[in-house]
């Protein structure tokens, strides 16, 4: 198949320069250009020795680079390594004076003169943070996604950085999963559509631009769906779950361009991705027509080692590459072991050529070889808009989860607060971080004490911090009635390693809420996490209820002008939120049973949780109502058509998401209960009404048989629209057997 975007990045000028340049390396030069190198043996990112002498135990890093990284970083030999080109890129090294010098060497000192490419993990912002991508996700808005991701690409590439790991575009379907903070939520569709969006803001139109960089979709493939939600942990699923639900937003990302690709760290049905040839060959370039390359996650190769599926480092460099890997992050067996391998016989030349190709591709996508050197300049009225830019991202991706009528607060109302995450600037940050700063970041506390209401503020408890009872018993005794409760969890509780098997509040952040309500004082809690919570005594104690996340740089801001009705919360959320953590993985759309779940006996469900999730798929509050009315739908060859009239009932203006749904009744293959098929944001003044219209391509309406052939069964689709994946007016439509061909014909 060939995608447009993809087939770009091949120019005919830059393929004859690369067959010039890979006639005249020599071996090892060619190998260097496969071999990322960065400042600690993992990667990027802060590791204590204690985690290093760990490493070395279990064989992740090798005994010299424990020594390297207790000699320090050894920064001469890897320039002279540059000079003598050896490498190929660099993780972690960040900075526009750091990245030039390096690069002056290797554009100028090497015998061949191949510019370094710099990758760094610019998730959700390099010095402006935004939420983290779970909570914007919940934003459901694509012109924002694009924006944040482009202004990480400008701050980053100011910092000489030309490649980001991100998006990260794996469905999680288990909030256990630590690394559900860093995607989109549950749903392949939302996720196919921020993945793309992602893509376009981080490489623009052209990623050579010079305040544009590089994207990486990662982790190919089924990440998310490590068993038991434990990170790293195995991924066993049919291959039609592999591609209807972990696909489509690698597809996606790789239609809008995606330059780089990075294999997940896991075994899929029991092959590490790293050496998966089905994964990397089949399906990443031949059936997705994927151009760019492929790079490995941080000591991924030398890991399939301790996985068991190569002998040793030497077989495991020999399979990666084999399988489709182009380039090694840190782990050094391409650079000990190819040229051993190519002398062998065991891989071939072609072999080698066809990788270095493939990078050397991607750094003339991105320009490096007319501009190796950091471009973009940040001016400080850009910085004040990044900032403005990501309050106003906070605001959109918060998720209004509960509300007796107290919210949004008076003005002049003076609100007594409580819980240590208040005054906990860096929390709000959120995990993969790097330079955010906790002295840049507005918090809670400094948002309402800016705000002029704030009456006094006493941290209570935090999910690291015991419960205080003194101080607990002067907020109940407080003459202050309205207390706004912050809770949740430490950046560092999401992300990557970060899985948990219990989701309630850490500590006693619950019994904090219980004591506070017990007392008759109004509680307005405000929830900062990375990750679905099951919460159900927080909300039962709560007057209301904001999901403000890990919310960035301006999250103390963004929560007082949500909580003083200044904004209008809009988020929904992209994740089921369950009662009891043991519910998990718990998504909106699994397939039937033939005992749906009922209050009867003998149905698929749990003895000791509700019927019916916390908050389910798509729901999210605001402080006025929106009615549905007359929902029409039609079916002809171009899909399905479905007009739906939303009315504010409220008094305020406000934003509303409309969610178009559809579950195929009868089907050769069970088929989920509920899919999002569409969706459309509106703007609506008090009383106003507007007539939504959205198609549902044919594309959403296939499947995988249990052939494995993509097809379209004629019959009825239940269509539902409304405000959530609970919630909605229903119709039936017949799709008919023209459509399904037509499809089958397309294909
Ligand atoms: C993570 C990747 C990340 C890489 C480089 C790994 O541990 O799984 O997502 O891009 O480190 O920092």
């Amino acid at each position: 198949m060939e995608i447009k975007k993809q087939a770009d990045l091949i120019r005919p000028a830059w393929e004859e320069r690369i067959t010039e340049l890979l006639g005249k390396m020599t071996l090892d030069e060619k190998i260097g250009q496969l071999h990322q190198v960065g400042p600690s043996p993992v990667g990027g990112f802060a590791v204590s020795l204690e985690e290093h002498r760990q490493m070395l135990a279990d064989g992740r890093i090798t005994q010299e680079e424990f020594d390297a990284f207790c000699s320090g970083t050894a920064r001469d030999t890897q320039e002279q390594d540059v000079r003598e080109g050896h490498i190929g890129s660099f993780l972690g090294v960040s900075g526009a004076e750091a990245c030039d010098h390096l690069q002056h060497i290797a554009v100028e000192e090497s015998r061949l003169g191949i510019p370094l490419l710099f990758g760094l993990d610019v998730i959700h912002g390099q010095h402006t943070i935004f939420p983290i991508p779970l909570a914007e996700s919940c934003a459901w808005d694509e012109a924002l996604w694009e924006k944040s991701a482009a202004i990480a690409a400008a701050e980053a590439a100011a910092d000489g950085i030309a490649w980001t790991f991100a998006p990260m575009v794996d469905i999680a379907r288990d909030a256990r999963w630590g690394r559900i903070a860093e995607g989109a939520g549950e749903d392949s569709y939302l996720g196919a559509r921020c993945a793309a969006a992602r893509v376009r803001g981080f490489q623009g139109e052209d990623p050579s631009a010079p305040d544009r960089v590089l994207s990486c979709a990662k982790h190919f493939i089924a990440y998310g769906a490590a068993c038991g939600g434990r990170d790293y942990n195995n991924a066993d699923l049919s291959e039609q779950t592999l591609r209807e639900v972990y696909l489509p937003p690698f597809s996606a990302a790789l239609a809008a361009g995606a330059a780089t690709v990075m294999p997940s760290f896991n075994d899929v049905n029991g092959v590490p991705s790293s050496v998966n040839t089905f994964l990397l060959r089949q399906i990443l370039r031949e059936e997705l027509g994927f151009s760019g390359f492929t790079v490995s996650d941080a000591n991924a190769i030398a890991e399939c080692v301790i996985h068991g599926a190569a002998a040793d480092r030497r077989d495991a460099a020999k399979q990666a590459l084999a399988a489709g890997m182009d380039m090694d992050m840190y782990s050094g067996c391409y650079r000990d072991e190819l040229k051993a391998l190519i002398e062998a016989g065991q891989i071939t030349t072609a072999q080698l050529d066809e990788a270095v190709r493939r990078v050397l591709r991607i750094k003339f996508a991105k320009g490096l070889f007319d501009h190796p050197y950091t471009r973009h300049r940040l001016t400080a009225a850009e910085l004040a808009a990044h900032r403005a830019a990501a309050r106003d991202a906070a605001c959109a991706s918060a998720v209004l989860l509960k509300n007796d009528g107290v919210l949004p607060l008076l003005l002049k109302t003076p609100v007594l607060l409580v819980g240590k995450l208040a005054d906990c600037a860096g929390e709000m940050l959120g995990t993969w971080n790097i330079y955010g700063r906790a002295e840049e970041t507005v918090s809670i506390k400094a948002a309402l004490e800016e705000e002029g209401v704030l009456a006094g503020y006493l941290p209570c408890c935090g999910p690291d911090m015991p419960l205080d009872r003194d101080e607990l018993t002067q907020a109940i005794r407080s003459e202050t009635n309205t207390v706004i409760a912050v809770v949740g969890e430490l950046a560092d509780h999401s992300g990557e390693a970060s899985s948990l098997c219990d989701i309630d509040l850490p500590g006693e952040q619950n019994e904090m809420l219980t004591a506070l309500r017990q007392a008759g004082k109004t509680v307005i809690t405000v929830l900062c996490n990375g990750r679905p919570m099951a919460i159900p005594n927080a909300v039962e104690r709560s007057n209301a209820l904001l999901e403000l996340w890990h919310a960035g740089s301006e999250a103390g801001h963004a929560a007082a002008d949500l909580l003083f009705g200044r904004a209008m919360p809009a988020g929904r959320l992209t994740a089921t939120f369950p009662y009891r953590s043991g519910e998990c993985p718990l998504y909106y759309d699994h397939p039937n049973t033939g005992r749906p779940l009922s209050p009867g006996r003998f149905s698929s469900k749990y003895l000791d949780a509700p019927l019916e999730p916390l908050f389910p798929f798509g729901s999210g509050l605001t402080y006025t109502t929106f009615a549905y009315d007359d929902l029409q739908c039609t079916a002809d060859r171009q899909g399905i058509h479905a007009a739906v009239t939303v009315k504010n009932t409220g008094e305020r203006a406000a934003k509303e998401t409309v969610q178009l749904y559809i579950r195929d009744l009868v089907a050769s293959r069970v088929r989920p209960v509920l899919q999002l098929a569409g969706f459309r944001q509106i703007l609506l003044a008090p009383g106003q009404t507007e007539r939504v219209c959205l198609t549902v391509e044919p594309e959403r309406l296939a499947f995988y048989d249990t052939r494995m052939r993509r097809v379209i069964e004629p019959g009825d689709f239940l269509i539902q629209a409304g405000q959530s994946s609970a919630d909605g007016l229903q119709q039936t439509v017949t799709v008919s057997a023209d459509l399904a061909a037509d499809y089958l014909r397309q294909i």
